[in-house]
């Protein structure tokens, strides 16, 4: 499957949750995560994301992450439709060291 990994957090852009066929976004507190059993590997919001923030579970950058986009899909909403993204989501792009600001 692909995971969301930590480019994600407090950018929120959502670009991703308009694009996937299956609907298999999960939306908290400050990023989204993906359920890897309900993704069906099209890749298509990969190239959608304006932070990069997403990557195949084959990519070192996922590895750790995979675990939380399994665990975080269980109890988080389902996210269909795209929703307005943070309004310093500009700022928080590229930033490294986000993972520490992760928020389950
Ligand atoms: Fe959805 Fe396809 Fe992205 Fe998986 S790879 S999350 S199915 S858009
Ligand atoms: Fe996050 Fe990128 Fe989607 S910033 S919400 S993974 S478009």
């Amino acid at each position: 499957s692909y995971i969301v990994t930590e480019n994600c957090i407090r950018c929120k852009y959502m670009d991703c949750v308009e694009v996937c066929p299956v609907d298999c976004f999960y939306v908290g507190e400050n990023m989204l995560v993906i359920n890897p059993d309900e993704c069906i590997d099209c890749g298509v919001c990969e190239p959608e994301c304006p932070a990069e923030a997403i990557f195949p579970d084959s990519d070192d950058r996922a590895t750790a992450w995979a675990e939380r986009n399994r665990s975080f899909s269980a109890s988080w909403p389902n996210i269909s439709r795209k929703g307005t993204a943070p309004a310093d989501a500009d700022e928080w792009k590229d930033k490294p060291g986000k993972e520490a600001l992760f928020s389950p």
